[in-house]
């Protein structure tokens, strides 16, 4: 089950590993907080999608609910947010234990937040990159599945360095996935290790 705000390039590269056989997963279903592209995307991929906008709801609270319904009723392995753009609720967050994966634009704990790859360019770091984490009640927190750094170019833009976040960012979301869903993660407090099988 995946979590979309916009584009869905990391929803896209998900199903795609999927129907490749990269990634032994069925992706159940796409919903998203708005009307946006990667809806459509899904469409086209056979995934049934819809969305459940904050504003159709008098307050956040309901809102959540009403998200945390829809998201159980498919009884997903994984909840993966890939871009989904709004904070969840605890009572969300704790409807998935160890089951709900969120990727983000930065080398966290650098960088939280809506505005991760512009922070980055103006604090002018010469490094950033994306990080994959399991959910807890904090923004963009939890224990760090996979990062993989990205070095910024002295001519980058906002949507140039974010393009190139976003294609090591496909390639880790597919591995947290296939970590995830294969038992290989433990997680011991705040740390998460990825085992591979002889380690297990
Ligand atoms: C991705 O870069 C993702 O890391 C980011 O939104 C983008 C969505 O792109 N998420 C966050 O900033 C979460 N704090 P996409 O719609 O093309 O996959």
């Amino acid at each position: 089950m995946i979590l979309i705000s916009g584009t869905g390039s990391g929803m896209t590269a998900v199903l795609e590993a999927c129907e490749r056989g990269d990634l032994a997963a069925d992706v159940v279903g796409v919903l998203a907080d708005r009307p946006c592209r990667g809806l459509e995307v899904a469409s086209e991929h056979g995934v049934p999608a819809a969305v459940t906008r904050l504003a159709d709801f008098s307050t956040r609270h309901e809102w959540n609910q009403a998200l945390t319904k829809k998201v159980r009723a498919y009884a997903p392995d994984l909840v993966l947010l890939a871009g989904f753009m709004r904070v969840l609720a605890p009572e969300f967050v704790d409807a998935f234990p160890g089951r709900l994966l969120n990727v983000h634009p930065s080398l966290l704990p650098a960088f939280p937040g809506a505005r991760a790859v512009r922070d980055a360019l103006e604090a002018g770091v010469k490094v950033t990159g994306t990080t994959v984490h399991l959910v807890d009640h904090e923004v963009d927190h939890g224990p760090i599945l996979f990062q993989e750094p990205v070095p910024t170019r002295p001519n980058d833009t906002e949507e140039s360095l974010h393009e190139r976040i976003k294609e090591a960012e496909h390639r880790l979301l597919v591995d947290a996935c296939r970590a995830l869903l294969g038992g290989d993660v433990v997680v011991k407090g705040r740390v998460a290790s990825v085992m591979s099988g002889g380690e297990r």
